[in-house]
This record gives structure tokens, sequence and C-alpha cells, in this order.
């Protein structure tokens, strides 16, 4: 066990977030309502790694972003921690497809702009931004600007900032959406590292079956939108997953999956 791990086991779990009934509603330019999210619980255990998989345009990041407070429900209520969510928290990070990097500013500068909150000393908060970066293995990058580095490098930078600003739940909407299949599976690999040693409440956003069962711990299935929880179920396979040698429960969670996916869509149609 490293000390990190230690020291995280002594401390008292956080990061629960219970949402219980939540529907969102949204006006659309013509002034009709639209239904993106329908009545929905769901529930992120502390230092769990969830994954919340549905089809295009079903409420995913809608949910997302009502955990992190930049949308309001318009009925039900979202906790963290019991805590009531009434906006952005910084104990909530986001991680988005868009790697939302400032461009003027070097991998170490964004790293180090998010750990301003903790009002270090300038040694410490160059140490502490050099480790996070090290962590993604891009010590020796640590002054490349984000138009020098490729798009996997631009989201390790991101998943650097946002694990050093220690998050008691991080939230990642499609955050390898745009990366290349190899690239894709070492983000996986890294992500998985990382949060093994933060132990971060993770919700992560997908549309693919595979990356939703490779990573996570438990798996929120959504119906075509408006959206809402059709299925949620614990993915048993052993860690680490790899793709072309997955054990029966895979193969058995990946077909529940895809038959819920193809009768939701024929039912909507
Ligand atoms: N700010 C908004 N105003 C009006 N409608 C919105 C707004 N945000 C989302 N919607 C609508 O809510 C529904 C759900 O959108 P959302 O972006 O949450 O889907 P999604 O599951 O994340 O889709 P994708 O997989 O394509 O990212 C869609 O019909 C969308 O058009
Ligand atoms: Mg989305």
């Amino acid at each position: 066990m490293s000390d990190l791990q230690k020291s995280n086991s002594n401390l008292q779990a956080v990061g629960c977030v219970e949402i219980d009934d939540l529907s969102i509603r949204f006006a659309s330019p013509q002034g009709r309502e639209v239904v993106a999210v329908e009545t929905t619980d769901l529930r992120l255990e502390p230092g769990s790694f969830t994954a919340l998989i549905g089809p295009s345009g079903c409420g995913k990041s809608t949910i997302l972003n009502a955990i992190a407070g930049f949308v309001s429900p318009s009925s039900g209520s979202i906790c963290v921690d019991g805590k009531a969510v009434t906006g952005p928290d910084p104990e909530v990070g986001v991680v988005f497809q868009q790697y939302a990097l400032f461009p003027w500013f070097t991998a170490i500068g964004n790293v180090k702009f998010a750990l301003k909150r903790f009002r270090l000393g300038r040694e410490e908060l160059q140490r502490q931004a050099h480790e996070a970066l090290k962590e993604v293995g891009l010590g020796d990058r640590a002054s490349a600007y984000p138009g020098q580095l490729s798009g996997g490098m631009k989201q390790r930078v991101a998943l650097a900032r946002t694990f050093a600003s220690k998050p008691k739940v991080l939230l990642m909407d499609e955050p390898f959406g745009a990366l290349d299949a190899q690239t894709r599976i070492s983000m996986h690999e890294l992500l998985l590292r990382i949060w093994d040693a933060h132990r971060t409440t993770v919700l992560f956003v997908t549309h693919d079956v595979d990356e939703a069962l490779l990573l996570s711990d438990r798996v929120f299935v959504m119906s075509e939108g408006p959206g809402r929880i059709i299925d949620s179920f614990e993915v048993q396979s052993d860690r680490p997953r790899v793709v072309d040698q997955v054990d029966e429960h895979f193969v058995a969670n990946r077909n529940r999956i895809t038959k819920l996916l193809r009768q939701s869509h024929a039912d909507s149609i």
C-alpha cells in the first residue's frame, strides 16, 4: 500500500452523492418546455467509480451538470455528503471532453491555477503542481503550452489539475471521447491508477458500453430522451480488465446493456 493510500484509508469516507426524484426541464428557444431528465434516483458510494451510460440526448450531461451545480433541478434533490447542491463547489471537480485548459498558461501554470484556493507558499505550490504532472507522466513537459501538446497529453494535464485540487467527487463527461483507441486505453489505465491512489468518488459519463464496463464498479443505464434510469447493476469482473480478455460477467453485462439500449431506442420511434 502506498503512503497516499495509507493516509487515505485513515480518512472518513467522503464523496457520497444522493439524487432523489430529480427532474430537469428547460425552456426551448420557441418557449416550449424540454424535459431533459425524468424522475431519477441515483446514489454514488464514497470512493466508488460509477458509469452513467445512455444514448445521445438522454440527459447524461444534464445530470452531471446538476451535480456540479451548473444547472438547477426542476424538482427533486441532489446532496453531496448530506448537503444540498446550490451551486459549483471546489470540492466537486469536472473533466469535460474539451480539455478546458487555459491556452495562455503552461501545463504547470494550469495545475497551479487550480491549486490557488489552497493558498500555498510559492515553493509548495510549485512542488505540488509538479508532483501532479509527474503522476500523469508529464513531469518533463511542465513548461509546454496546451497548443504544444497532443490531445491525450492535454487530457492528462486536465486530470493532473483536477486530482491535484483533491476533489471529493469527480464528474467526467465523455473525457476520452475525442481520443484515438490506443490513447484511450492508456488514459483508462492512468485514470484507474490515479483513482485507486486517491479514492475520489467518480461519475463517468459515456455512451461506450465497453468503456463503462472496463472502468466502473457500478453502471447506471438511461433510456432514450427524456431520459430516466432504466437499469443499474454492479460490475463483478476482476480488475485489471482488458478489452480483448474479458470474462463471462463482462460479456453478460455487455449483452444486457446493448439489449436495453436497443429496446429503449425501439420504444422511442
Ligand atoms: N440549456 C439547455 N436548454 C435547452 N435544452 C437543453 C439544454 N441543455 C440540454 N438540453 C436538452 O436536454 C436534453 C438532454 O441533453 P444532454 O446534453 O444532457 O444529453 P446527453 O445525454 O449528454 O447527450 P450526448 O450524449 O449527445 O452528450 C436534450 O434534448 C438537449 O437538447
Ligand atoms: Mg452529453
